[in-house]
């Protein structure tokens, strides 16, 4: 804001600065140069400065871009005296000089800046009061296709300049839908998203927009405005899909092929080709006319059909518009031979298969287009091997592939095979199939005996079960080694428990009778046998099988005198191991098939301990059982016939003893070979093992010890570490250098209770580096040192005899040289 003053007060006057901030400013001062914003269209006579003059200056001068408004006093009254425009003149140049008396400029010229500011004196104006434009229909929203233009001839850096477009009026407008828009800023008219979508040239293609344009951004209410008409025609999208393509497969033509074309609205779009199929290979190419070629020959049996599409992108490369899409048909041309199901095609036909007879369906293949001349397939015989006995045996159905029996019914015993070649043709293309046709014989002949009965046969009754004890034999004339002449012989009567049996041999179809189950002339002395000769393939119809394949024979049992039975191979019982003298422990039972009396004995009773009573079987004891000695007792039982030829048979009896506690336990070594270095530094130890023959429970044997003489218990001590093993310990150090040998008490833990007294063996002498060493007696062929323990420890006896030695020569041979006493005697380290 300014503050207006009138040129008569000359008073002191603030000036509010149009830049915004307010300052207090002298409006009077000396000549300097100096810048001052005055709004335009203000009162006339306005006092813009009071330049001060200085001596000599008396006077002021004004030059410049004064245009007649500016004036100067000669006191130096700066004013203007009419209303500024800013639209005729922004900014005036001035320049102020001071005088003096005789008119010299003694200052300046100084120059004098006036901002002349805006204020909203100007309406915007169209350009034009009526415009015209057209669109394309399906337009991309928001792109222009035509703009509206106003001026303003106030200021464009303040809203009095600032211009804003609208659209007010749409005619037509159906349920208030806008398809055009502006943009406020620019003017430029596009179409909306429902324009883009719905506007179409058909129904309706003119349309006519008011369009109003505001200054002061259109937000103020004192803003200027103008409107104009805008006429649009909405012309038809050339950017259309094309028809669907067809092309066929394999072309020779030279490529690329043009096959069809897209265009957009305009001129200058650029178009690609979009594959969204991701082929291995895309034969299609588009150039910059929107001409879309085929560049390769296409084969419709690898792909009958494409869809790409077309995109006209502008030249910063964004979409026009959707994407076109193309489709290509890719049509069929018989480029493909007929191809055979498999190099060789077998047919079977049974030998008396009727003329008309369909033997097999012989079918072709044709890659190329299904139900089209291309693939429609044709077939005929052209060869047949043999031409026996005549040609033309087959026929093959034209379309359909049916062979079938054209003049006879087969033999094979003539030709068990044919061989047949068949043209297989399409339009174009002949291919030669193979097919063999077998011949298959039928089973069309019986199984003949080569005689119906094969006599008496008289066989004892203890014939071993899988003798053979007959031979038949029957014929079929049916081709060999096939179910149709393979005889199968079952007897059909005189055997109803299956006693026998008959297998057949495979390569000359005899029939071995054998004894399956054992016969039993008790249970059937004569059995009247009737074989009957089949087949494992039925017959054919018509056919059936008569007597001629059956044959009888008479199977004459005769009795044997059989061995008594045992009711068991094995017989098991179990019995403490103390049991008394004159125990029962078993029985066993036997009978005779002829039912004569049994006499039972042992056999292999070697240790004597059991007797068998003769008559009832009974098993019992006759001297004392040793588990230790033998934990399962086994012996032979005998059933003897009482009479007759006195046949017997054998069995056997298996008595387990069980254990009984009646082991002491012993040492687990006889010489454990324990010794303490002699003369003792301190009290020493050994540790030794027990062990017992009683058998033990599963957790192994469990002993205590303790010194078997209450007189040592101040020189030993015996502690248990576990179950087998104790230590033995000196209480002192005062021992002579000889074998003590020290009762120790073991008891074990069994039922009863048993305890051991063994006398340990415990060796004092002189030590080497750890070991005994001692001298033993002289003993020829006694080379080594490891023997020499050996035998050492085969009996504590021979130990103590030599031991007894060997301190006899110690003593006599003290001071004598080590060297003779190497060479003397043996030196015998026990290794600790
Ligand atoms: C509008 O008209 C003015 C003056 O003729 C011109 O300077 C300006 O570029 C035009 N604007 C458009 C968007 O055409
Ligand atoms: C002009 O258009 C812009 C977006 O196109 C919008 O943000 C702005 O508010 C509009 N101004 C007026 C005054 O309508
Ligand atoms: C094209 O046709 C020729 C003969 O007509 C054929 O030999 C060739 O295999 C065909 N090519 C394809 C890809 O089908
Ligand atoms: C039929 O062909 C096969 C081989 O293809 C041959 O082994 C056979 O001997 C031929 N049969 C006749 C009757 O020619
Ligand atoms: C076979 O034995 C029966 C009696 O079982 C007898 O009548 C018949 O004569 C005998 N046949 C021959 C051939 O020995
Ligand atoms: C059984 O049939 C065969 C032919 O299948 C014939 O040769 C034979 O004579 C017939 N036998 C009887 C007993 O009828
Ligand atoms: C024979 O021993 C079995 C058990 O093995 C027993 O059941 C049967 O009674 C005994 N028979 C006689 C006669 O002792
Ligand atoms: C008992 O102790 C001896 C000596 O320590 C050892 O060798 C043996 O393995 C032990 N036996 C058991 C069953 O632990």
């Amino acid at each position: 804001t300014m503050v207006q003053v009138s040129l008569h007060c000359l008073c002191f006057l603030t000036l509010y600065l149009a830049t915004g901030y307010s300052q207090e400013r002298k409006f009077s001062g000396p000549l300097e140069p100096m810048t001052f914003s005055i709004f335009e269209g203000q009162e006339a006579s306005q006092v813009i400065f009071q330049f001060k003059a200085s001596p000599p200056a008396v006077n002021f001068k004004l030059t410049g871009e004064t245009d007649g408004i500016f004036q100067i006093q000669p006191d130096g009254l700066l004013y203007h005296n009419k209303a500024l425009d800013r639209e005729t003149r922004a900014v005036h140049k001035l320049q102020v000089s001071a005088l003096d008396a005789q008119g010299t400029v003694v200052e300046g010229p100084v120059p004098i800046t006036i901002e002349v500011k805006d204020i909203n004196d100007n309406r915007p104006t169209f350009l034009q009061k009526k415009y015209e434009g057209s669109v394309r229909q399906n337009s991309r929203p928001g792109k222009p296709f035509m703009y509206v233009n106003a001026t303003d001839l106030d200021d464009p850096a303040t809203p009095n300049g600032q211009l804003i477009y609208e659209i007010v009026i749409q005619l037509p407008k159906i349920n208030n839908i806008m398809y055009f828009q502006v943009n406020n800023k620019t003017g430029a008219i596009s179409l909306t998203l429902d324009g883009s979508r719905a506007l179409d040239p058909s129904k309706n293609s003119n349309y006519n927009l008011v369009v109003s344009v505001k200054d002061m951004g259109g937000q103020n209410e004192n803003s200027f405005s103008d409107s104009t008409s805008v006429d649009i025609v909405v012309k038809e999208n050339i950017w259309k899909k094309p028809e669907p393509v067809e092309i066929f497969e394999n072309s020779t033509d030279p490529h690329p092929i043009k096959i069809t074309q897209v265009q957009w609205n305009e001129p200058g779009a650029r178009y690609i080709l979009v594959d969204k199929e991701k082929l291995p290979r895309f034969p299609f190419s588009i150039d910059q006319e929107g001409v879309i070629y085929v560049t390769q020959p296409l084969d419709r049996e690898e792909k009958d059909s494409y869809v790409f599409y077309a995109v006209a992108k502008d030249e910063a490369g964004q979409p026009l518009s959707y994407p076109l899409e193309i489709r290509v048909k890719v049509k069929d041309v018989n480029d493909n031979p007929p191809t055979c199901p498999s190099a060789v095609t077998v047919f079977e036909v049974q030998e008396n298969e009727n003329i008309g007879s369909n033997i097999g369906t012989f079918i072709a293949h044709d890659k190329d287009e299904e139900n089209t001349a291309n693939s429609v397939l044709v077939y005929r015989i052209v060869d047949q091997v043999p031409a026996l006995p005549k040609e033309g045996l087959f026929l093959v159905q034209t379309y359909s592939g049916v062979f079938q029996l054209a003049e006879q019914s087969l033999k094979k015993q003539d030709t068990p095979q044919y061989n047949l070649t068949v043209e297989v043709a399409d339009k174009d293309f002949k291919t030669l199939c193979h097919v063999q046709i077998h011949v298959i014989d039928i089973n069309d002949q019986i199984p003949i005996f080569e005689k119906s009965d094969y006599g008496n046969l008289t066989v004892a009754e203890d014939t071993v079960v899988g003798s053979t004890i007959l031979t038949i034999q029957a014929t079929d004339g049916d081709e060999p080694f096939t179910g149709s002449s393979k005889i199968l012989y079952r007897i059909t009567q005189g055997d109803s428990d299956g006693r026998l049996g008959v297998d057949t041999d495979p390569q000359t179809n005899a029939g071995y009778v054998i004894i399956k189950k054992p016969l039993d002339f008790e249970t059937a002395a004569i059995h009247n046998i009737v074989f009957q000769g089949e087949n494992p393939e039925p017959l054919v119809s018509g056919v059936n099988y008569n007597s001629s394949s059956c044959a009888t024979f008479k199977l004459i049992v005769t009795d044997v005198n059989e061995v008594p039975e045992f009711s068991q191979r094995v017989y098991q019982a179990k019995v403490s191991e103390d049991v008394a003298v004159g125990t029962k422990v078993g029985n066993v039972t036997a009978r005779d098939p002829e039912n004569l009396d049994i006499s039972y004995s042992l056999g292999d009773n070697r240790r004597g301990w059991l007797k068998i009573n003769p008559v009832t079987g009974e098993i019992s004891t006759v001297a004392p059982l040793d588990r230790e000695a033998e934990s399962v007792y086994r012996v032979q039982v005998v059933a003897t016939e009482v009479g007759g030829s006195s046949l017997s048979s054998t069995a056997y009896f298996h008595l387990t003893l069980l254990d009984v506690n009646d082991n002491p336990p012993r040492l687990a070594k006889d010489d454990p070979g324990l010794f303490l270095c002699h003369p003792l530094q301190a009290t020493g130890t050994v540790i030794f093992e027990a062990t017992d023959d009683d058998q033990q429970s599963f957790r192994g044997p469990r002993f205590d010890f303790s010194l078997g003489s209450d007189m040592l218990q101040n020189t030993w001590e015996v502690s248990s570490i576990n179950g087998t093993h104790a230590k033995l310990r000196t209480k002192h150090t005062d021992f002579e250098e000889r074998v003590y040998n020290i009762p120790i008490r073991i008891n074990d833990r069994g039922q009863p209770p048993l305890e051991g007294i063994v006398s340990l063996p415990v060796t004092f002498c002189k030590c080497v580096e750890g070991s005994c060493f001692r001298a033993a007696g002289r003993q020829s062929g006694m080379p080594t040192v490891g023997m020499a323990v050996g035998i050492l420890l085969t009996t504590f006896l021979v130990i103590g005899i030599i031991l007894a030695v060997v301190f006899i020569r110690i003593k006599k041979n003290e001071g004598k040289a080590n060297v003779e006493s190497a060479q003397a005697s043996e030196a015998q380290p026990l290794k600790n």
